[in-house]
């Protein structure tokens, strides 16, 4: 399996159960790309971190780190969930932005190793930890990914120190007697070629020279997924097999043997594995335009007015349905939130699409629900897991009107 496809008798069967509209994620799928990420690289000083912010369900990091991942953080949040899920604190890596001295604080207190990304968030880590192990997050001037807001390297990015501050690093490391764990970076999300990533991971092979005795590098995550049928799939043997030989010269030439080569991939992980799933409620025609109203509003699925993201939909037909013709239409897929822009789909050429049929949005299992909101008073749709039995599992809980009134004090 390549892609989660749910069928058509499934799809209205889990509705019928479980409400609408729904994330449904592939187990099988899930394991899959875990394997696929493991073998990235054959050698026993390499590992993978899971970058959690694309997904963030319970369940799904219980299976993450059944196959053996480790994992990232982002907030305490995700901490949190990730001990819930058994992650040990040596098993995660605290990637962390502009963090409050609070924040840092309580990462410290767990014992958890947090990668730095500004000189003064090492300044105020050497003043909360002195002695103590950190990382340090660089932008070594590469950047990729499939829009600017998620191009995390290069000249037009927040994140990382630039490799012209390294005797300021070095500096605060040694006023406050840190010790250098690591060194990591991120170019930005979704790349589909090798280029970029490889000459990434040159870059940061050659900076890591400055530091002696370090014990990994981290070179981030942004491993693309195909969203579009023309798209071709990244090839991870190519990707292994160059990057292999980068690391070999690196380390023929670095005083630790035993360093390990990580990697953070959220996205290649889980997004193929979900579908998101949504009842058509609406059709009606406004000045020459076919529009198809769903429940599938941008609170639920963000991509699309967020990056202007494609997501393949697959079109299932409600079996009560009279309509026979093979025929197609030119359509916009629209949600039920109360803005213009709330296109989920645009000018898509699909089977004839009437009220009663369910549409299933493809590729949805990363940055999909995690970013899903109350915009408009809507309520979080569920999950559920599809298990390696072929069994559906609810996997978290649809939110109820009691959730949207909880924090209004005094009720
Ligand atoms: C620091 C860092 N690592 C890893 C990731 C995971 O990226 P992706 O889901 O594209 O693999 C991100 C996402 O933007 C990130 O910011």
């Amino acid at each position: 399996m390549e892609k989660f496809r749910i069928s058509k008798e499934r799809a209205f069967e889990l509705l019928a159960k479980y409400g609408s509209p729904l994330y449904v994620y592939s187990e099988e799928l899930i394991r899959k790309r875990c394997r696929e990420m493991k073998g990235l690289l054959s050698r026993e000083n390499f590992r993978v971190n899971y970058s959690a912010k694309a997904n963030t369900n319970l369940e799904i990091l219980k299976i993450i780190r059944d196959e053996g991942l480790y994992i990232d953080a982002m907030s305490p949040g995700e901490l949190i969930i990730e001990e819930k899920a058994g992650f040990k604190p040596e098993e995660i890596l605290y990637v962390s932005n502009n963090l409050s001295p609070e924040e840092m604080q309580f990462v410290i207190e767990k014992g958890i190793l947090l990668s730095v990304d500004s000189l003064s968030q090492l300044e105020l880590y050497g003043q909360l930890n002195p002695g103590g192990r950190v990382v340090v997050r660089f932008n070594t001037g590469i950047g990729a990914g499939h829009h600017q807001k998620v191009n995390t390297g290069g000249k037009k990015t927040k994140f990382a120190i630039q490799a012209e501050f390294i005797p300021q690093v070095k500096e605060i490391l040694a006023k406050y007697r840190l010790r250098l764990a690591g060194i990591n970076q991120h170019i930005g999300s979704l790349f589909l070629g090798v280029e970029s990533y490889l000459a990434s991971a040159r870059r940061l092979f050659q900076l890591a020279k400055e530091f002696p005795g370090l014990d990994f590098v981290d070179l981030g995550g942004g491993f693309g997924i195909p969203y579009h049928p023309e798209e071709k799939r990244l090839d991870l043997v190519q990707l292994g097999q160059e990057l292999e030989k980068a690391f070999e010269e690196f380390l023929a030439e670095y005083d630790n043997p035993d360093l390990i080569l990580m990697v953070e991939p959220g996205r290649y992980i889980v997004a193929e594995a979900g579908n998101l799933l949504g009842k058509v409620y609406s059709v009606k025609e406004n000045y020459g335009v076919k529009y198809i109203g769903t429940d599938l509003g941008f609170n639920v699925l963000m991509r699309p007015i967020l990056y202007d993201s494609y997501h393949e939909v697959q079109v299932l037909k409600n079996p009560a349905s009279k309509e026979t013709s093979n025929k197609r239409e030119r359509v916009n897929i629209v949600g039920n939130i109360c803005e213009s822009g709330d296109i989920l789909a645009e000018n898509r050429d699909l089977p004839l699409i009437e009220e009663g049929d369910i549409v299933a949005v493809m590729d949805v299992g990363a940055y999909g629900f995690v970013m899903s909101s109350n915009y408009n008073c809507r309520l979080r749709p569920a999950e559920v897991l599809i298990d390696a039995g072929g069994q559906d599992r609810l996997i978290r809980k649809r939110e109820s009107y009691e959730d949207l009134l909880r924090h209004f004090p005094g009720l």
